[in-house]
């Protein structure tokens, strides 16, 4: 479904990307994990069209995307969130995963939208009851009608989850979905991946959370100082010895 070609990208000095390659199945949940800093973010990045990498390639199905814009991968239907939570403060909770319908355009664009009267057309009806199906799914069903700017940390992954979900991706890229939740939001979290999976939606997961990853994913790929040092399934990379002393061996 998406397949990772020898991807290295840059920062001045600092290479954050080593020649990274990997293959995320159709329909399975692929894990990356990696210490702070192993470039698991740039990874996305460079999947997503936010950065180009300087050499390798990116492909979705039989296609390379690498080099195409943001909101393009977005449209051929490489949905993420971000790490920091990003939701436009100053729309809805229903706005904002409506918003995940249509390519990725800046807020400023939403905020018209939403404002202008007499747009409530019969295909905006539509992608409201979608946008209410994915709010229901990640649990926000009630929250619908909140503003952005009043949601906490965990509500702002999940309202993350719901936008791209209601855009019926092919993929998935979830960064640090449960990052700074307790026990409680990461189980929900848990479910609404597996949710996300079942579908038929391919997914593939950041998590610092070495448990949760482990038993969530069907696959995973354990990135250290921007290399891959480890790839298989959650049983085997657990052992491997490379991984414990890089990463697990440190928990
Ligand atoms: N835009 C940028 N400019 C300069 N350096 C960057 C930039 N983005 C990332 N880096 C550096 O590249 C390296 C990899 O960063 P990245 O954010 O991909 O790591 P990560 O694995 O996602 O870390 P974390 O677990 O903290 O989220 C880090 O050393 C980081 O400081
Ligand atoms: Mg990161």
């Amino acid at each position: 479904m998406l397949s990772i070609r020898g991807i290295s990208k840059s920062f001045g000095a600092l290479q954050a990307l080593k020649d990274v390659s990997f293959e995320v199945k159709q329909g399975q949940i692929h894990g990356v994990i990696g210490p702070n800093g192993s470039g698991k973010t740039t990874l996305f990045n460079c999947i997503s069209g936010h950065l180009r990498p300087e050499s390798g390639a990116v492909l979705l199905g039989e296609r390379v995307i690498t080099g195409l814009a943001p909101h393009a991968i977005a449209n051929l239907g490489v949905r993420r969130t971000f790490q920091a939570g990003k939701v436009v403060n100053s729309l809805t909770v229903l706005e904002n995963v409506m918003a995940g319908v249509f390519e990725f355009r800046g807020r400023d664009y939403w905020e018209t939208f939403f404002r202008l009267p007499g747009r409530r057309s019969r295909r905006e009806k539509e992608i409201e009851e979608r946008a209410r199906e994915s709010l229901a799914a990640v649990g926000l069903e009630k929250d619908s009608e909140r503003l952005g700017v009043d949601l906490v940390w965990a509500q702002r992954q999940f309202v993350q989850i719901a936008r791209a979900m209601v855009a019926r991706p092919r993929v998935m890229l979830l960064d640090e979905p449960n990052s700074g939740m307790g026990a409680r939001d990461t189980e929900r979290i848990e479910e609404v991946i597996r949710a996300v999976r079942d579908l038929g939606i391919t997914v593939v997961v950041i998590s610092h959370d070495v448990r949760m990853l482990m038993g969530l994913s069907d696959w995973v790929t354990v990135l250290n100082f921007g290399r891959t040092i480890a790839a298989g399934r959650p049983e085997a990379v657990q052992k491997d010895p490379q991984v414990l002393e890089a990463y697990l061996g440190a928990e």
